[in-house]
């Protein structure tokens, strides 16, 4: 969500921890890893000694990652969710090394256009992006997780996971379909040493595109949008989610778990 406070809370290698070594010697896949929550991700797992596969549709957001002290720890592989081949390339660029952890972050909005006004092009972009994409990736990586000693997968679902009310119709299908998937490979894989979890963020401040496409839905949908939490900075979210990832978040499986500043209490 862009907004004026974006500025200050954009995460910067500094901001990061380097005490904890949750992820040394482990490689974890994150999409999205140019902006935003994938950005901080990224950040935070190389802070804490990981190697990570860097995925986003831009090359550019990418190429700062690839300068960093860490730099040695980062594959970037501009790819592109939807399409299978780019996918097949993201997991041909980790060679034999066992894939400890996948983060389904790269996402898109969808101008929180109302289902009248949502024509089939924003519906199946919406869709391929936030949803056929972490389907593709996850299955891809679960082969190779079944074949070696498990791992973790992160899916970032939203607010609108969870309630009818914070953005527009594609979106907010799109996001209750991660938590369908969440939940099926969680049950499906956990016996195998696989565990699959979500984070729900509320409002963050990163690249995304928050701006109303539809006066319908402004006011429909923004007298609640003024009674949310604080906007949060991306690292706050990738918090929950590199814990989701690490084996301090060992004993769960199947979890959405809202990272909002208690939005979904309200
Ligand atoms: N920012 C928020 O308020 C908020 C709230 C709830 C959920 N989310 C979710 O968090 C996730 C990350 O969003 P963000 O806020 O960091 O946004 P962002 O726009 O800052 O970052 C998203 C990144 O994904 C990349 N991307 C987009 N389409 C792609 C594709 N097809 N293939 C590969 N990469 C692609 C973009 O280039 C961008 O670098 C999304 O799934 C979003 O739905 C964000």
């Amino acid at each position: 969500m862009t907004n004026s406070t974006a500025e200050q809370m954009t995460a910067t290698p500094q901001n990061f921890e380097e005490g904890a070594q949750r992820f040394a010697g482990q490689t974890v896949i994150v999409t999205g890893a140019g902006s935003g929550i994938g950005r901080a991700t990224a950040l935070q797992i190389l802070a804490e000694g990981g190697r990570v596969i860097a995925v986003d549709i831009s090359h550019d957001r990418l190429s700062e990652l690839e300068s960093m002290p860490s730099g040695e720890r980062v594959v970037t592989v501009r790819a592109d969710v939807t399409d299978e081949q780019d996918i097949k390339d993201v997991v041909d660029s980790i060679g034999d090394s066992p894939i400890a952890g996948l983060a389904n972050i790269a996402g898109i909005t969808d101008g929180h256009r109302p289902l009248h006004e949502t024509d089939d092009e924003i519906w199946q972009r919406v869709m391929a992006v936030n949803v056929d994409g972490p389907f593709r990736l996850t299955r891809a990586v679960v082969s190779r997780m079944l074949a070696g000693s498990g791992g973790a997968v992160v899916n970032v679902a939203s607010e609108a996971s969870l309630r009818g009310n914070a953005a527009g119709t594609a979106y907010t299908v799109s996001k209750h379909a991660i938590v369908g998937l969440t939940r099926s490979a969680a049950f499906l894989y956990g016996s195998e040493g696989i565990r699959v979890n979500a984070v729900a963020p509320g409002p963050v401040a990163t690249g995304i595109e928050g701006a109303f496409a539809s006066e319908y839905s402004q006011q429909r949908l923004g007298p609640f949008m003024r009674m949310i939490p604080p906007i949060a900075g991306p690292e706050a979210i990738s918090a929950s989610i590199t814990w989701l990832l690490s084996a301090e978040s060992r004993n769960v499986n199947g979890v959405v778990l809202p990272s909002d500043g208690g939005w979904s209490v309200q």
